[in-house]
């Protein structure tokens, strides 16, 4: 790889639209405004409204670009290409140095694409996640691995996502950082913690055992969704002075209208509205339980030392799966069933699980990333020391 040139500070244009994306890139973003060595810029998609809009409240970051460009439930066709003409103008307005996108939503290919038509050099921030199967997860796979080769410098979490990468040939450009939503976790997570949403300060932690469940994804839509919320329901059911369920459902009205028809009337059952991330970390740091087809719980949860059952067929993230606080559960009605309520019942296989490990980064990732674009553009003599998987 050439090294790439910039003449004064480093203008770095960061791309997000979704509220993962946001509070992963959130950290980054401070990390780039405190350096002398930046400049930096933000331009937000929108491809969530509300959901975006708390976490930069939280995290107090005023985008200079939003593209708005959100709609009830909006096809992938429509979300990439109102990014792209949006993006086009922005682009060609700042003309920044570089484009740093995250992850794998379609904002992020579209911010990647986009950048590419007009030569400008991106970041990729959270590069070689794989499941090896392109439709699972959906779109995600066939987003992160085209962005993987538009991209010229990636930022893996962990040394197994710079192996993904190196199994395709990308090579150059390569850092191992750890994941930015450890650094995340380190500012939200607050002992004795008062909730702004009161039911959830009402919650008996101590003598329920609270489970603490997302869902949204979209190749979990239909039958699979279908199964995973009977399976909640059934656990409800068979537990309902042993267990009690929190859900903050995503705001998809697809979601919306699956979890509310199977849950709906349950005493033990709780389907809040999306929580912000602060109150989201802080209730899963008090959960006994998390049951989740999310990315970022799968990460956020082990750090915490809270098992998972993943519903899904796969993971990207096998690091946890590997350390044995993640198990994958599936989607279907009897084993997720199963699986939750060995972890229910048998306090020896919940202490086989429940145990803190960090494999998905130190709290070190944006210093490393900021690190890595400085020696990237010949600002610093050498690059950061990679993120070992051991956090
Ligand atoms: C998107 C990402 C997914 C990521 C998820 C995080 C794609 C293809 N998918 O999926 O990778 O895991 O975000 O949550 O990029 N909605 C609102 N308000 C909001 C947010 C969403 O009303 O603040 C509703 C809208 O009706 C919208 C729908 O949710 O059309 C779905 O949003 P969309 O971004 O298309 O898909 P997600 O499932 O959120
Ligand atoms: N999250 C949140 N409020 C919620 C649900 C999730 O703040 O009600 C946070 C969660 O802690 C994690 C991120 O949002 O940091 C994960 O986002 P999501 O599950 O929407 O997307 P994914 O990680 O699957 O792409």
């Amino acid at each position: 790889m050439g090294r790439l040139s910039a003449e004064g500070p480093i203008k770095v244009l960061s791309i997000f639209g979704t509220r993962p994306e946001a509070i992963k890139m959130a950290p980054l973003v401070k990390e780039l405004e405190g350096r002398e060595e930046f400049e930096s810029c933000c331009c937000v998609t929108a491809q969530h409204r509300q959901m975006l809009d708390g976490v930069l409240d939280i995290f107090r970051i005023q985008p200079q670009f939003d593209l708005d460009i959100m709609e009830p439930r909006q096809s992938l066709s429509t979300i990439t290409s109102k990014c792209l003409l949006g993006l086009e103008g922005v682009l060609e307005q700042t003309r920044p140095d570089l484009v740093l996108v995250h992850g794998d939503t379609s904002t992020t290919f579209a911010g990647a694409l986009a950048a590419f038509y007009q030569k400008i050099a991106v970041g990729h921030v959270e590069a070689g996640l794989r499941t090896g199967d392109r439709y699972a997860p959906f779109p995600e796979e066939m987003n992160r691995s085209l962005v993987g080769r538009l991209a010229t410098l990636h930022f893996c979490p962990t040394p197994a996502n710079r192996d993904n990468l190196a199994l395709e040939g990308i090579t150059q450009g390569v850092y191992v950082t750890g994941n930015t939503v450890i650094d995340a976790l380190r500012t939200t997570i607050v002992k004795d913690y008062h909730f702004a949403t009161e039911i959830l300060n009402q919650i008996d932690y101590e003598g329920r055992q609270v489970v603490l469940v997302t869902c949204h994804r979209r190749e979990n839509y239909g039958q699979p969704m279908e199964q995973i919320m009977s399976a909640l329901a059934q656990l409800a059911r068979r537990y309902p002075r042993q267990v009690e369920l929190i859900y903050p459902v995503h705001l998809s009205p697809v979601v919306q209208q699956a979890a509310h028809r199977h849950l709906d009337g349950l005493d033990n059952v709780h389907l809040i509205p999306p929580l912000a991330a602060d109150e989201m970390h802080n209730l899963m740091a008090r959960s006994y339980l998390v049951m989740t087809d999310s990315g970022g719980l799968q990460e956020e949860a082990p750090a915490l030392g809270k098992p998972v059952l993943v519903l899904r067929r796969e993971t990207e993230r096998p690091e946890a799966v590997e350390a044995g606080t993640v198990k994958i559960a599936g989607v279907e009605t009897g084993r997720i069933l199963e699986m939750s309520a060995e972890l229910l019942e048998s306090p020896a296989a919940y202490r086989q699980m429940a145990h803190a490990v960090n494999p998905y980064g130190d709290g070190q990732a944006c210093r490393r990333i900021a690190d890595a674009i400085a020696y990237a553009f010949g600002r610093a003599q050498r690059p950061p020391e990679a993120f070992s998987g051991k956090g």
